[in-house]
């Protein structure tokens, strides 16, 4: 090597053992994209871990809220919105910001299309906004949930059509002063759930090439514990995809046992409960009125979507999405026949839905299935009233035109049926059932109470 290569190189380390350490030391500028469920609460993690935070989004409104302190998110208190505001956190539509960012991080959707494949516009538009404000030197990492390849397949190519001719940097380039580093780490928040901090989620992180991982996982270091390290942006991919199908399967399988158990006159719950004492090899998945929410229905369908360019069918995946989709229009017909049970028809019918949101005490109405259950008896002629502490209203949404404002819960007795879809906390189920007619319940939430009123679906 001669002395010029030799003190290029030299050099070229210095820059990167920079950005490690502006990333130790929290003057990195961190970028996020996609100030949603995912986006926002990690960028006000960055902004107190003591980063300067500025946060991307499309939606004017959001970025407008979030400059006056203001939250849209519940579970995000504006209080902190305020503290952030105080640090250093703001938020933009303006990409042309994104030259100032050291790192970049995209959380923006990846829902299915009209004919339930990838819709991959989220990702595509973020990557062709961002790549005339790339620089070398910067780190990109894609949060969003997708197929195996995203990465190096879709993202990483608009990346390089920038107007410098920078490249991604691979292992095979060596280091390079006129690239840019890419990887791949999925989010696995739970929402709602609060037995286990965020920041004591292991981070799996994945790049392009070896340093992409160290310096991916150096940035992640400071707000979570534990960094899995593994081989490419695939493998991150796929993890990914294998805990939210590992979920999908095994709440289609409870699912499939609860049907045979309501014939059998055996109560599923209490037969989870049983088979979760055992001290290993069991793990508990809950029945119920079918899957919401943004991951569990939708991204199962990135991989059998990818699987078919290999010629292979997921069998497992096709199988627990027909019976997970069944499971509202199974809600209907108890809801039907328990009516019939009091001489009553559905059609005409006044119904109660107790619970829209698709899981207990989230804000967060993606693909629920009380929206599809509500639609079905609307179809029948019933007459569909909705309480949920999270939603006042019930308007346009991606599948859905219901146009519903919430009701009271103070005439619970004039309702034909009452139906328990999402068991929030703040409901009091003993009263409910005490006011109520008849309750369908879909979620064991009134577990306990011994009442004929009750039908647990
Ligand atoms: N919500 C969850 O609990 C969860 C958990 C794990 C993984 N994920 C994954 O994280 C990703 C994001 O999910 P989410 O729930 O935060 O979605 P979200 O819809 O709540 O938020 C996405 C945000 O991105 C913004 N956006 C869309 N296009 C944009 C663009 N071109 N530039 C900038 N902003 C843009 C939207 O306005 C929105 O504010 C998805 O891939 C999802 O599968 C979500």
């Amino acid at each position: 090597m001669s002395v010029i290569t030799q003190t290029i190189v030299s050099l070229e380390v210095d820059k990167l053992g920079s950005l490690e350490m502006m990333f130790a030391n929290r003057t990195a500028n961190v970028g996020i994209i996609g100030l949603g469920y995912v986006g926002l609460p990690l960028a006000l993690l960055f902004t107190e871990a003591g980063f300067p935070v500025t946060g991307f989004d499309v939606d004017f409104q959001k970025v407008d809220k979030l400059s006056r302190g203001e939250s849209y998110i519940y579970r995000v208190p504006s209080t902190e919105i305020q503290a952030a505001r105080r640090k250093k956190f703001s938020a933009t539509v303006n990409y042309s910001d994104i030259s100032r960012m050291d790192a970049v991080i995209i959380c923006v959707p990846t829902p299915l299309n009209e004919q339930r494949e990838p819709d991959l516009s989220f990702i595509t538009n973020t990557a062709e906004a961002i790549t005339p404000y790339l620089r070398a030197g910067q780190l990109v990492v894609l949060e969003s949930t997708t197929y195996p390849g995203t990465t190096e397949e879709v993202l990483v190519p608009i990346l390089e059509k920038n107007a410098h001719g920078m490249r991604a940097q691979r292992e095979s380039n060596g280091i390079e002063h006129d690239s840019f580093y890419v990887a791949f780490s999925p989010e696995r928040e739970d929402p709602g759930n609060s037995s286990v901090a965020r920041c004591d989620i292991p981070k799996v992180v994945g790049g392009l090439s070896s340093r992409a991982t160290e310096l991916a996982g150096a940035l992640y270091q400071a707000i979570f514990r534990r960094i899995v390290p593994v081989s490419t942006p695939a493998v991150a991919e796929m993890t990914k995809l294998l805990e939210n199908i590992y979920r999908c399967v095994n709440i289609a399988l409870v699912n499939e046992l609860k049907l045979l158990c309501l014939r059998m006159g055996v109560d599923v719950w209490e037969v989870i409960e049983a088979a979760s004492t055992k001290p290993f090899g069991f793990q508990p998945f809950y029945p119920g009125p079918g899957l919401g929410g943004h991951c569990i229905p939708v991204d199962p369908f990135y991989l059998s979507w990818k699987a078919k360019q290999w010629d292979f069918q997921t069998r497992f995946i096709e199988l627990a999405g027909e019976i997970n989709v069944s499971m509202p229009y199974h809600v209907v017909n108890s809801i039907s026949t328990a009516l019939n049970s009091v001489r009553k028809p559905l059609n005409g019918s006044h119904i109660l839905i107790l619970g829209v949101s698709y899981k207990k005490d989230v804000d967060d109405l993606r693909e629920s299935p009380a929206l599809t259950i509500i639609e079905l008896l609307k179809q029948q002629g019933a007459i569909v009233s909705y309480n949920d502490p999270y939603f006042p209203a019930l308007l346009k949404g991606r599948h859905y035109d219901l146009q519903m404002e919430r009701v009271p819960l103070d005439n619970i007795g004039e309702y034909d049926c009452v139906a328990i879809i999402t068991d929030h906390s703040d409901y009091e189920y003993p009263t409910i059932v005490r006011d109520a007619q008849l309750v369908v319940d879909t979620r064991n939430a009134t577990r306990g109470i011994d009442s004929p009123k009750i039908v647990r679906c």
